[in-house]
């Protein structure tokens, strides 16, 4: 799997990208050859048509790619992965019919489409390759496919090989490659250092609970990413059904999420001071298991009733946002594969994300547009409040009707945190294959984010 852009070559196969909508225009202006070609095969840019030009004695002397109208490109996005699935291993070029923010994303999805989850297989052959196109910052796009992959091959990795402990070793290497800091509090140590929370959800597996904490970056707006690192969520002793817990390896997903997007801003240099806190754990049952109507008392010192051992993100979140908060960084974000309702709200495809601050909800909005990683904003709903108000406790950690599942895990949360605060509600895995999202973990809303970043901390 090689997710780089190919040496730049002089033989390399010049690709030329047609819109439907404007078929016409763009084939008038191909060579000769090539146009004739394309009009004896009827070629009209439909959308993920690809034609090769043979060249005059053997080989290929261009290829077509059907780009479709703007109605058909806008059901999906990353379509070139399509295209760069189907042409024969070589090296090719972008000659023409793409730029700005589509080029990008075409360059994106080029890479992407490389992708493949090998731990487990023999590695595939490299496909076609393609050459960074001019006008696109090349690196950039690496660094953000590099953490893409990282983020996919955690959440794919099965969760007897992606234990907390596994988890903590991606963290250590992540850190190493780029030379930051790394903490990690671990086990009955968690309750030593006041993480009670994240230990009761996490002392009954065999594999210990642990708090990552890593630092990078010495200057500029302070950034803590808070992913949530739940390796398998049997949901305890409310133990979830089969169905539900079949796909529960990616339920550190949002852990997977925030060190794909640490990869990104520190491989990227980054003018921040970055802090990634991940809270991992296994939600596992055994005869000390955290109970349902057990109350626990949080780092922050509020008490939560347990309603449902299966609504454990938010209690291991919650002490890692009460951390987060002791240094007052500009700006909090956290990740989580957080609730079965986010998923009924707005399916595989979008990130829901919460913030109280419009100019952020704006920055990430454009953000996402302009890199493909689509989010919708959700609302902090203050009347929503009570339903976290059990009568016993400060805190219900599963309030009981069915409503509004995303919002109130949001609004537990946000009790956590004092200082700016963005929590993003993600699924974390593509169901089936699409263009450059193979079917397997993905990472959400982490593009959408990076690309925000200047105008959310004035970088
Ligand atoms: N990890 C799940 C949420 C989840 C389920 C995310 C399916 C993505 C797909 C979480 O720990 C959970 O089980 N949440 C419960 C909370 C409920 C008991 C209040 C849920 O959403 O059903
Ligand atoms: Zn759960
Ligand atoms: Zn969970």
């Amino acid at each position: 799997m090689t997710l780089t852009f190919a040496e730049p070559n002089p033989n390399a196969i010049p690709i030329h990208v047609i819109s439907a909508d404007k078929a016409d225009d763009a084939l008038a202006r191909l060579p000769d050859a090539a146009r004739s070609w394309a009009k004896a095969h009827d070629f009209m840019g439909g959308l993920g048509e690809v034609l090769t030009v043979p060249a005059d004695k053997n080989g290929i002397a261009a290829v077509l790619i059907g780009y479709g109208t703007q109605a058909k490109r806008a059901r999906d996005r990353f379509h070139l992965a399509v295209a760069a699935k189907k042409l024969p291993a070589g090296v090719y070029h972008l000659a023409s019919g793409l730029e700005g923010d589509a080029l990008e994303e075409a360059a994106l999805a080029w890479l992407l489409s490389a992708y493949r989850f090998d731990r487990y297989r023999k590695p595939g052959k490299d496909g076609a390759r393609l050459i960074a196109p001019d006008g696109v910052d090349a690196a950039r796009l690496q660094v953000i496919a590099e953490g893409e992959a990282l983020t996919r091959d955690l959440i794919n990795t099965p969760a007897a090989d992606m234990g907390p402990k596994e988890l903590e070793e991606a963290a250590q290497s992540l850190s190493s490659t780029h030379d930051a800091r790394i903490n990690v509090i671990k086990g009955d140590s968690l309750v030593s250092s006041n993480f009670p929370m994240i230990h009761a959800v996490g002392r009954a597996s065999t594999r210990a609970p642990r708090l990552i904490d890593m630092r990078w970056g010495d200057s500029g707006p302070g950034l803590t990413l808070v992913g949530k690192g739940v390796c398998f969520d049997t949901g305890g002793l409310n133990i979830k059904p089969a169905a539900s817990m079949g796909l529960m390896k990616k339920d550190m997903g949002g852990a997977a999420t925030v060190l794909g997007l640490a990869h990104m801003i520190m491989g990227l240099g980054l003018k921040l001071r970055l802090r990634v806190l991940i809270p991992a754990v296994e939600n596992s049952i055994d005869g000390n298991a955290y109970r349902p109507q057990d109350i626990l008392t949080s780092r922050k010192g509020l008490t939560v009733e347990i309603n449902n051992t299966d609504a454990e993100g938010r209690l291991v979140l919650a002490d890692a946002l009460t951390l987060s908060d002791e240094d007052d960084p500009d700006l909090v974000v956290s990740m989580a594969t957080l609730t079965g309702a986010a998923r009924v709200a707005v399916g595989p495809d979008l990130s829901p994300f919460y913030t109280d601050n419009d100019d952020h909800a704006a920055a990430l909005a454009k953000a996402a547009a302009r890199v493909a990683d689509p989010v919708w904003r959700m609302p902090f709903h203050e009347p929503y409040e009570a339903m976290i108000e059990p009568s016993i406790a400060d805190l219900d950690n599963a309030p009981k009707g069915g409503f509004a599942g995303s919002i109130t895990a949001a609004l537990f949360l946000r009790r956590f945190v004092e200082n700016p605060y963005m929590h993003f509600d993600i699924y974390g895995w593509q169901p089936s294959d699409a263009p450059a999202r193979p079917k397997g973990g993905v990472g959400m809303g982490a593009r959408a984010v990076l690309e925000a970043l200047p105008e959310m901390l004035g970088l």
